[in-house]
């Protein structure tokens, strides 16, 4: 890696920055204040030995801040990607082998999620006894339960099924 690959992640040399990562995957261009989510969303807690490092609200050439989060080790699944493309719709999932990135793809945004989020409408069908699986359309801003119609625009990650 050139060093001028290196001035992308901080400003100039005074500055600390998240290293590079070996093998696995590095979501940039998440939306400032969102890292903690998106570690919530990779059910990522710390408690299994996970190597992970997190830059929150770092200078970004595309917006005025971004967090990042790369994770050692790790590829992401689909719906784990269709969840975070929720609350960072900018985010680009780079996929690095050896240091270096094979892959680049920024997240899509589905039309709807089956599975991944639970109503907090108590009374939606899809939270009572029955086992019936979730599912909520995304909207432009924000997703709505198809079998309630809740919609839930700020929380979206407290919604996670864990
Ligand atoms: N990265 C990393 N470890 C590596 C390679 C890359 O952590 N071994 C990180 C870089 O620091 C950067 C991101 O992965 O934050 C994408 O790397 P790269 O494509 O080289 O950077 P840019 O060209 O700046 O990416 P973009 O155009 O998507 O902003
Ligand atoms: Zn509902």
């Amino acid at each position: 890696m050139s060093d001028d690959h290196d001035h992308h992640d901080g400003k100039d040399d005074h500055e600390l920055r998240v290293s590079k990562i070996r093998d696995g995957t590095v979501i940039d261009h998440v939306r400032g204040g969102q890292a903690l989510n998106v570690l919530a969303i990779l059910g990522i807690d710390g408690n299994e030995g996970e190597e992970v490092s997190i830059g929150m609200n770092v200078p970004s050439d595309r917006f005025a801040r971004k967090d990042i989060v790369k994770v050692e080790g790790r590829e992401l699944s689909q719906d784990e990607v269709d969840v975070l493309s929720l609350i960072a719709p900018d985010a680009t999932i780079n996929i690095v082998r050896e240091y270096e990135v094979i892959e680049k793809h920024r997240v899509e945004r589905p039309p709807a999620v089956d599975g991944v989020l639970t109503c907090p409408n108590p009374a939606c069908i899809s939270t009572g006894d029955e086992p019936v699986t979730s599912r909520f359309e995304v909207l432009e801003e924000g997703v709505r339960c198809s079998y309630c119609g809740t919609i839930v625009r700020d929380e979206i990650a407290s919604l996670i099924e864990t």
